[in-house]
């Protein structure tokens, strides 16, 4: 593994497996009442220009699970809300804490904090990529489904940092995707591109269209994210209007296969990108997902931050 992760395009297939397996065993472990402070005495800095609920909550309590202490630093309290360079944060926090992660707008400052700070660097989201929820959802389609290799999942909505992130893990694994949005409102087709090398070397295709029907067809996994993600929210009227018509319906959940499952990050708006009929339906299996939100980011602090 990378001293960081960033980015699930620089992780191999194998680190992702080996992942997913740690935090498999972790998630039995805590279940049975078997904890390991692993990370005794360390500290994670939480750096959140962003809201959130699960990733603030799940990493702090994941901290504490293994014996360690996490720290919520907030850009409108720290020094860097003001303008305290990102070279200056990174040189200082690595003095201080085991690890740090970032949750902000901008890829390339995240990428730069992990250059500056000799401490592991997580992204917690950026407008470009999500990998700690990516990972959390591969483990509970495992779950779910026994396997990841020659599944088959779609995407419906906005081509956001889920739908980039999704492509990337899908690609590493071998899973077909297919992503359906609205014309204008596609992925980031660098990350597609890159990810594309993934999918040929694993045998798997990555799909880009603008037809839910199409992209749901044979699909085991049906996934949607809000259509106005964090710092959009000035266009939230005319994103809804654009939308109209990627709003997963029962009637459109017939259309994958019938054990299919029904996936979201969270938060969601019942009523937009998912009728409340499909998020809390049989199919659904978002508050699983959220849960392994803690024991897949367990699995990444061990391997960034326990002793090599
Ligand atoms: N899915 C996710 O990252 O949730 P939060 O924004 O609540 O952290
Ligand atoms: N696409 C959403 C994900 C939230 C977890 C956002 O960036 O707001």
């Amino acid at each position: 593994m990378n001293k960081d992760l960033l980015s699930l395009h620089t992780l191999s297939c194998e680190d992702i497996y080996e992942i997913l397996d740690l935090a498999d065993k972790l998630k039995a472990e805590h279940k049975a009442g078997i904890e390991h402070h692993i990370l005794k005495g360390k500290t994670l800095g939480m750096i959140f220009a962003k809201s959130s609920t699960r990733t603030r909550v799940s990493f702090e309590v994941g901290m504490s699970q293994l014996g360690g202490h996490a720290l919520f630093l907030s850009c409108n309290d720290i020094q860097l809300g003001r303008g305290e360079t990102i070279y200056d944060t990174a040189k200082v926090l690595s003095r201080f804490l085991d690890g740090i992660m970032i949750r902000t707008f901008s890829q390339e400052d995240v990428e730069e904090l992990a250059k500056h700070a000799s401490i592991p660097v997580i992204n917690g989201l950026t407008d470009l990529l999500h990998p700690c929820q990516v990972l959390a959802d591969l483990q509970t389609i495992r779950e779910y489904k026994g396997t990841l290799k020659g599944l088959k999942m779609c995407y419906i909505g906005d081509g956001n940092n889920m739908t980039n992130t999704l492509i990337q893990g899908a690609a590493k694994v071998g899973m077909d995707i297919s992503c359906a949005s609205p014309k204008g409102y596609t992925c980031d087709m660098n990350v597609v591109m890159e990810a594309e090398k993934d999918a040929i070397a694993m045998g798997s295709k990555i799909e880009l269209t603008t037809d839910p029907e199409i992209a749901i067809k044979d699909a085991d996994i049906i996934y949607t994210d809000t259509w106005v993600s964090m710092g959009q929210e000035e266009e939230k009227a005319k994103r809804i209007k654009d939308f109209e018509g990627f709003e997963i319906t029962p009637q459109l959940m017939k259309k994958a296969k019938s054990d299919a499952i029904f996936m979201h990050c969270l938060p969601v708006y019942r009523g937009y990108e998912a009728s409340s009929e499909v998020v809390d339906g049989p199919q659904s299996v978002i508050f699983d997902e959220a849960e392994n939100r803690l024991h897949a980011q367990k699995a990444v602090l061990v391997k960034l931050m326990g002793n090599k």
